[in-house]
């Protein structure tokens, strides 16, 4: 217990309250008194060096090491086993665990291999520390910016001197099977970043339900949700439509039809559309645009009506609906793509193809 002479009275914040402290070198907590907090905490430093067989003894220490090797080995065995789970295994087959239930046999297997890889690493990585690396404290003193050259060198020494203490050197089994499990562990991490992104779109974006007809005729555009067909005298100036084409059915088509179809539709004063391609496919100064965004596909829902512009709502991209839908702010890098529309026999609108360019973002094989 430190001696209360050693204790000035310290009186923080003066309040009144008292408050407890740590005696760390004794390791007892001290009664709460303001009179006797410590001017300064003691470093405990390191518990000093225990004697370890594998110090003097080298059959201990090649014994420690085929251990330290041992466990790499598990490492690189589990992320070879996680390889050949994640190409063998059918993403759809369910097993049933105890307490769990049914899961998805990929998953577990994934989980199970990966988690061993890294098991593997870190239980040899502390072995390896506990039994043949030198435990002796190394102090880095703090120093502004650039060291000058001497504090260079004499941390290279340091470097040199830790790898001599580590004993990396002089035992190869640990050397090239570390080296072998942090190698393979990128396997894991590639084949999670390169072959997990889902397959390319292909053709898929360039194609939506607009390209097709129903019952031989061109498909008209319908409100979303009522289903109800448009006029073109039900477009006023200044009004907002979200269209999408007659005949989805949602319990055939997936989802994604519908979303690749979805358009907005508005009606601006012709005077002011710029583009003479944008006037020729609308119909009066209606006009209908893709609402997937062109940056990472999010639907471009807010209209303007004072600018005419089109805003979306996940990281800001605006369109401009005068300039054919250009992109005048925010990361989207091309313009919505337009549907070009008309009007049929009994007045209502209706796609006469379906979009020029692929909808939502941009993708590799994109023309
Ligand atoms: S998805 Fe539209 S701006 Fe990012």
């Amino acid at each position: 217990m430190s001696d209360s002479s050693n204790l000035p009275g310290q009186h923080g914040d003066g309040t009144g309250e008292s408050r407890g402290a740590v005696d760390l070198s004794a390791g007892h907590h001290l009664e709460a008194s303001p009179d006797r907090l410590p001017a300064h905490f003691p470093n405990p430093g390191l518990p000093p060096h225990q004697h370890r067989h594998g110090d003097d003894d080298p059959a201990a220490a090649k014994r420690y090491e085929r251990q330290v090797a041992s466990l790499f080995l598990m490492s690189m065995v589990a992320t070879v086993l996680f390889a050949v789970a994640y190409f063998a295994i059918d993403d759809q087959s369910v097993i049933t665990l105890p307490i769990i239930g049914n899961v998805l046999a990929l998953h577990v297997a994934l989980g199970v291999t990966l988690g061993l890889s890294l098991l593997g690493i870190g239980l040899g990585a502390v072995h390896w520390a506990k039994t043949l690396m030198s435990d002796e404290e190394v102090v880095e003193e703090r120093h502004p910016q650039r060291s000058s050259e001497e504090d260079r060198e004499g941390f290279v020494a340091i470097l040199e001197e830790g790898a001599e203490s580590s004993q990396i050197q002089r035992r190869p089994l640990i050397k090239y099977t570390l080296g072998g499990a942090l190698g393979l562990f990128a396997i894991p991490l590639g084949l999670q970043l390169v072959g997990s992104l889902g397959p390319l779109p292909g053709n898929d974006l360039s194609t939506s339900l607009w390209d097709s007809r129903i019952n031989g005729r061109k498909r008209r555009l319908v409100r979303d949700p009522e289903g109800t067909a448009i006029r073109l005298s039900d477009v006023t100036m200044g009004s907002v439509f979200h269209v999408l084409p007659e005949g989805i059915d949602e319990t055939e088509q997936p989802l994604n039809e519908k979303v690749k179809a979805s358009v907005l539709l508005v009606r601006l004063d012709e005077a002011k559309i710029k583009s003479a391609r944008q006037r020729s496919w609308g119909i009066d100064g209606v006009v209908a645009y893709s609402k997937i965004c062109t940056h990472v596909g999010c639907p471009v829902g807010l209209y303007e009506q004072q600018t005419h512009h089109l805003l979306c709502p996940c990281h800001q991209s605006t369109f401009d609906m005068t300039d054919d839908c250009k992109v005048i702010f925010g990361p989207a890098k091309r313009p919505l793509p337009q549907l070009k529309i008309s009007v049929d026999g009994a007045g209502y609108l209706v796609a006469d193809q379906g979009f020029a360019e692929p909808v939502g973002p941009s993708f590799w094989e994109r023309g």
